[in-house]
């Protein structure tokens, strides 16, 4: 193989994904995708233009439009929509919410995939989403599906929104993590789905270190198998 590999991190919110996915890509020196920002964004978008979750032609519009980027910066990775960074906007609770309505729209998701696979194709990427194994890339090298009990996401969820100062209550937070899983797993188009060859890893009772390592493992198989030189930052 003459790229570096396509790896894909899939799996509910909460599980570990974003944390993960960004440590994985440092130790590895890739780069690392954050796919549910990317709808985080458009549903942003759509909220500040008065587009309503169902109006399917208005999203494919604002779609065709949209210029979303990932920076890195002295404060960690920004996210910019249309060159303005949202890194912050795009994570309150309503925006969450009606992330989850305006991805279930097709011609959004449509228009997501390709960009994705435009930012991955050239390999040494993560990409971490609900999909990437499944729809964006299905012959990604190395596919992790993440889980880990409801309410311990909840719990997760519920500790990173009080760090943000956002007031909010356990008990609501992980109904709407539930909410929210639902949806994301029930709609029509892209369900949340773990790939039949994912490694499934569940978080519940495991560190970050912990789940770093296990990833890195198979990584270092899926390099050998592939042929690809040893990585100094990894070892064999
Ligand atoms: O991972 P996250 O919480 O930032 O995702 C926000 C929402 O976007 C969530 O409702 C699931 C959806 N999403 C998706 O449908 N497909 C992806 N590849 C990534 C996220």
């Amino acid at each position: 193989m003459n790229r570096e590999l396509i790896i894909a991190i899939d799996g509910p919110s909460g599980a570990g994904k974003s944390t993960l996915s960004k440590l994985l890509a440092q130790t590895l020196n890739y780069v690392n995708i954050d796919t549910g920002a990317m709808y985080r964004s458009v549903a942003l978008a759509a909220q500040r233009q008065g587009i309503e979750p169902t109006d399917e032609a208005a999203l494919g519009r604002l779609c065709d439009n949209i210029v979303i980027d990932f920076v890195r910066s002295a404060t960690g990775e920004r996210v910019l929509l249309n060159g303005e960074d949202v890194s912050e906007a795009i994570r309150t609770p309503e925006i969450s919410l009606l992330t989850s309505r305006v991805s279930a729209c097709k011609v959004v998701r449509g228009a997501m995939v390709r960009l994705q696979r435009k930012m991955g194709e050239r390999g040494g990427v993560v990409l971490e989403g609900r999909d990437i194994g499944s729809v964006v890339f299905p012959d990604a090298e190395v596919k992790f599906f993440l889980q880990a009990s409801a309410g311990e996401r909840g719990r997760r969820r519920y500790e990173e929104l009080m760090e943000k100062g956002f007031q909010v209550d356990l008990e609501q937070t992980i109904a709407e993590v539930e909410e929210r899983d639902e949806a994301d797993s029930a709609r029509e188009h892209a369900p949340l789905t773990r790939a039949e060859d994912a490694v499934v890893i569940d978080s519940t009772a495991l560190s970050i270190d912990r789940v770093l390592t296990e990833m890195l493992q198979v990584v270092r198989a899926r390099r050998r198998t592939a042929g690809l030189p040893e990585n100094p930052q990894i070892g064999e």
